[in-house]
């Protein structure tokens, strides 16, 4: 349950980096990331699918060609094929108010690039995406966090949580690990069975715009953190943090820390 998450803190509201600071630079990026850092994030959120030959990378999409100047199915494209992609130029030309020349040329980064980058000293909340497409995708990941030690005997606990909307795929996490930090992510809230999701997650991540306060208060009266998303303004996070929410999901984590330390 929810008290055993230590590295955000019990009753700390958490900004999760949702796909970096991708309201000020191209998701998914080192950039996006880094920004997300120094403005204090304090999860970043990396939704994660496989490539052709197999390796987990951070992509929201399941083709390349919204976030790239590239095009194809993500499982249909080889890891150096897409590392090959230009992952910051469209953001560049689609919101030329906020371009950066160092954003041509950000690149699409695989799960160990940006671990390999960040390591230990940063929370990671990762989101298994399309898991029907990628049947090994949950035993790879699960390897990989044990062997940066960032799960496991040798892990802090709370530094990864792990979000999908596949329930199949946190029960099989669920099962392979007691220790993990699962979320249960709903565009449907009102039509879930929080009892039945407190029994396999710690938590529900809902869309904010379908939620009241009582479903705060009925989903912690269960034992669970709510991690609401996308929320970006200023108002809404107001809202929410005086419904006592757990942590949300924002693009704009520098607006995000001045209410959460303010309100
Ligand atoms: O993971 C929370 C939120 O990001 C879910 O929506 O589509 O942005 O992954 P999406
Ligand atoms: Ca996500």
């Amino acid at each position: 349950g929810p008290s055993s998450v230590t590295a955000a803190g019990v009753g700390k509201f958490v900004i999760i980096a949702h796909r970096g600071a991708s309201g000020q630079a191209p998701e998914h990026t080192m950039a996006a990331y880094q920004l997300a850092l120094d403005q204090g994030a304090d999860y970043l959120e990396l939704d994660i699918h496989m490539t052709k030959d197999k390796q987990l990378i951070a992509i929201h999409d399941d083709t390349v060609d919204r976030t790239t100047n590239g095009q194809g199915k993500v499982n249909s494209l080889t890891l150096s094929e897409i590392k090959q992609l230009d992952a910051g130029s469209r953001f560049n030309q689609n919101f030329p108010d906020k371009a950066k020349p160092y954003y041509r040329g950000q690149t699409i980064l695989t799960l160990e690039e940006v671990i390999g980058k960040f390591g230990g000293s940063v929370n990671y909340y990762i989101e298994l995406k399309k898991t029907q497409q990628y049947s090994e995708m949950a035993d790879k990941l699960l390897r990989f966090l044990n062997a940066h030690q960032l799960i496991g005997t040798l892990g802090v606990h709370g530094q990864v949580i792990i979000e999908s909307f596949h329930e199949d795929t946190l029960k099989y996490l669920r099962n392979k690990s007691s220790e993990l930090i699962l979320v249960q992510l709903t565009d449907n809230p009102w039509n879930i069975d929080l009892a039945k999701i407190a029994s396999y997650a710690d938590g529900v991540g809902p869309n904010y715009t379908k939620i009241n306060q009582k479903f705060i208060e009925t989903a912690h009266q269960h034992g669970l953190l709510v991690h609401c998303w996308t929320v970006n303004n200023e108002t809404d996070m107001i809202k929410l943090i005086n419904w006592n929410v757990d942590g949300i999901f924002t693009n704009y984590v520098d607006r995000a820390r001045i209410i959460g330390t303010v309100f």
